[in-house]
């Protein structure tokens, strides 16, 4: 399961980076923008920044709406570095752009899926990922880990070889229960990831090694 951090914040960027078990970096227009990253060139630059930390797919949202300007943008946004993924709405024009990049071999990722129906569209228009967001469908009592487990059913029926990108990440037990049903990536914040290392049993027998090891050294 490969592991994405969902931020735009370039100090938990590196911080996960440093941890040693980062695959990639997801973005959104508000991550960008809780991060104070404005006008186009800026946010340009913050992705190429993103770029240079992490040796892996990042993704970068396309904030046009018609076909056209979801080309132009996803152009521009492809040829800043390899490592840029295209991030493109669950739209009728946004499965369009998905076909046109297919065919230019531009990586595409389809965010704000919700649906088995919208993940099997962009899977036969050549998505790279889809990104199921479960937190967002566990805030409306929906069980957004059921759609993780029906994307994978028909990917697996199918042989499509886009990759289901958990988003929306709230905390461990998804990435786990993700890993479970076998998304092929998740995204979360940095807090989710770290959470991960925590146990109470760990802590306390870490403490008692050490408080052992320095009793028989005295
Ligand atoms: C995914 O690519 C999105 O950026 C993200 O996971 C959305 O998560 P949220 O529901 O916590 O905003």
């Amino acid at each position: 399961m490969k592991f994405f951090i969902d931020t735009a914040n370039l100090q938990e960027i590196k911080e996960a980076n440093d941890l040693g078990v980062l695959d990639g970096v997801t973005t959104n227009p508000s991550l960008m923008a809780k991060e104070g990253i404005t006008g186009e060139q800026n946010i340009l630059d913050h992705y190429l920044a993103i770029c240079n930390l992490v040796d892996g797919d990042v993704s970068a949202e396309v904030i046009a709406t018609d076909l056209e300007g979801m080309i132009q943008q996803g152009e521009e946004l492809a040829k800043l570095h390899t490592n840029i993924v295209v991030k493109i709405p669950m739209t009728i024009n946004g499965i369009k752009a998905i076909k046109y990049f297919s065919g230019k071999k531009i990586r595409t990722n389809c965010t704000l899926i919700f649906s088995a129906g919208q993940a099997l569209l962009a899977a036969k228009a050549g998505a790279s990922y889809v990104s199921p967001f479960i937190g967002r469908l566990d805030d409306i009592s929906v069980n957004g880990l059921d759609l993780i487990a029906q994307i994978r059913q028909i990917y697996d029926n199918y042989l499509f070889d886009t990759e289901i990108l958990a988003a929306s990440v709230r905390h461990p037990m998804h990435i786990i229960n993700c890993a479970e049903i076998g998304a092929d990536v998740m995204t979360g914040s940095l807090k989710s990831i770290m959470a991960l290392a925590n146990h109470p049993l760990t802590d306390s027998g870490l403490e008692q090694f050490l408080a052992d090891h320095a009793k028989g050294n005295k």
